[in-house]
């Protein structure tokens, strides 16, 4: 499960956390071209269209606008490094083995948006990304990057690594900036957006670990270079969390816009041995379900919204026949329940109810009003909640409904 199998931007991975051996292969020349020339860092970043990896694929050049030309002194940038969703694991990778792609990448962001503060925000459970992060912050900062940095900047450069709640709740980005601010990680509404108020109310940039580690090489090798490794309109290249009943389970980096069926039956080594495919839980397990009609789908953020899905994280759970697909949303929501903050009691109880009556159903106990309940729940709850958990999980609910209903037949 926990093995890199491929890789085109990465050969980093090898590196580890000694900066000496990323600058020899051709690390920090992505942060040289941007201190000649700060001001084509965003217009980069827009022409090579890099997109957010921590789930909604928004384009990070606006982002970096946002924050750069927000009012305010003491910005901070934040590589949000929590990742606790069931079915993702890439961030843990990048910062364990290229951890100077990621801080060449938050430097890069600062010197875009003149922040004072990078914060490499890290799940606590992933002890070896902490100890390998701050094993590389503290050879960034020995070295006469720093005074660099600070001199373009004209002002100190803060670079700190804090440890998450290890909740999953705690990498949703308001809720990122509450526990930087001391408090437990609530999440709040939106807006005002970290871009206009942040930590300690200044404007703060949060980027997931994957979106940063891509910067250097973007701004060393151009804008049309990281383009050309995606296919078709898709740019650049994706990691891939691949689980599930298939052969080769693991972490690929594909070119962005890889079909499912190449990810699943080339680089997943197929179905496991007298298996069949049956349905992928993409993204993580608060999108739309994928089925065999869905295989010959470009698993990039445009090409999957499209079939009404969301690549989300890149995280692929590929479920074979056999599987009860109510099981594993049972699962999905049990873990979302205990992962709602408790702040919006619709989400709290909502999530609680939801997985207390799939159980059931799955258990062959449920009635037919156990079933309009959770048809009704999905209508009334999407949009109840201050952030998105409680959407995501009205989702995977949903699209079970609509994908299989043979399996909730028994109960009608
Ligand atoms: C419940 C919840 C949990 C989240 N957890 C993470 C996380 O662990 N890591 C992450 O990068 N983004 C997470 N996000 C998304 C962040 O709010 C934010 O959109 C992201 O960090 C932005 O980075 P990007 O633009 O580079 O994708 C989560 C969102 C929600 C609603």
């Amino acid at each position: 499960m926990d093995t890199l199998n491929q890789v085109l931007l990465y050969p980093a991975f090898q590196l580890g956390a000694d900066l000496e051996g990323w600058l020899a292969a051709g690390g920090g020349q992505g942060l040289i071209a941007a201190l000649a020339e700060p001001a084509a860092i965003i217009p980069t970043l827009r022409e090579a269209d890099l997109r957010g990896m921590g789930g909604a694929g928004f384009p990070t050049w606006r982002k970096w606008q946002a924050a750069a030309e927000a009012p305010g002194a003491g910005k901070f940038v934040v590589c949000n490094g929590n990742e606790d969703e069931p079915g993702t694991f890439k961030d843990r990778h990048l910062l364990r083995w290229t951890p100077h792609a990621v801080v060449e990448g938050g430097l890069i962001a600062a010197l875009a948006t003149g922040a004072a503060h990078l914060v490499l925000y890290i799940n606590p459970h992933q002890a070896a990304a902490v100890a390998e992060m701050r094993r590389a912050v503290a050879q960034w900062q020995a070295s006469p990057w720093l005074a660099r940095m600070e001199r373009a900047l004209g002002h100190p450069l803060d670079i700190a690594v804090v440890e998450t709640s290890g909740r999953y709740i705690g990498g949703e980005e308001t809720a990122v900036i509450s526990w930087l601010d001391g408090h437990f990680p609530f999440p709040r509404r939106k807006p005002p957006f970290p871009a206009q108020s942040g930590v300690g109310r200044a404007p703060t940039l949060i980027n997931n670990t994957e979106t940063l580690a891509h910067v250097p090489h973007i701004l060393r090798h151009g804008a049309a270079w990281y383009r050309a490794l995606g296919i078709g309109a898709a740019a650049g290249t994706k990691l891939y969390s691949l689980s599930g009943d298939v052969m080769r389970p693991g972490l690929y980096e594909l070119p962005m816009g890889t079909s499912l069926q190449e990810l699943i039956f080339v680089h997943g080594g197929g179905m496991l041995e007298g298996r069949d495919f049956k349905a992928v839980f993409t993204g993580g397990p608060s999108n739309t379900l994928l089925t065999k009609r869905d295989l010959d789908v470009a698993l990039d953020f445009d090409s999957v919204r499209a079939r009404r899905s969301r690549l989300g994280t890149g995280a692929m759970i590929v479920i074979s026949e056999g599987t009860s697909i109510i099981r594993k949303v049972a699962e999905y929501i049990a873990f979302f329940a205990a992962g709602s903050c408790g702040q919006c009691p619709s989400c709290k109880a909502g999530t609680f109810q939801l997985a207390r009556l799939l159980d059931r159903i799955d258990g062959g106990r449920g009635t037919a009003e156990d079933l309009q309940a959770l048809e009704s729940l999905c209508r009334i709850l999407p949009g109840s909640g201050r952030c998105g958990l409680i959407d995501g999980a009205v989702t995977v609910v949903e699209s079970s409904l609509h994908t299989f209903p043979d399996e909730y037949a028994a109960t009608r």
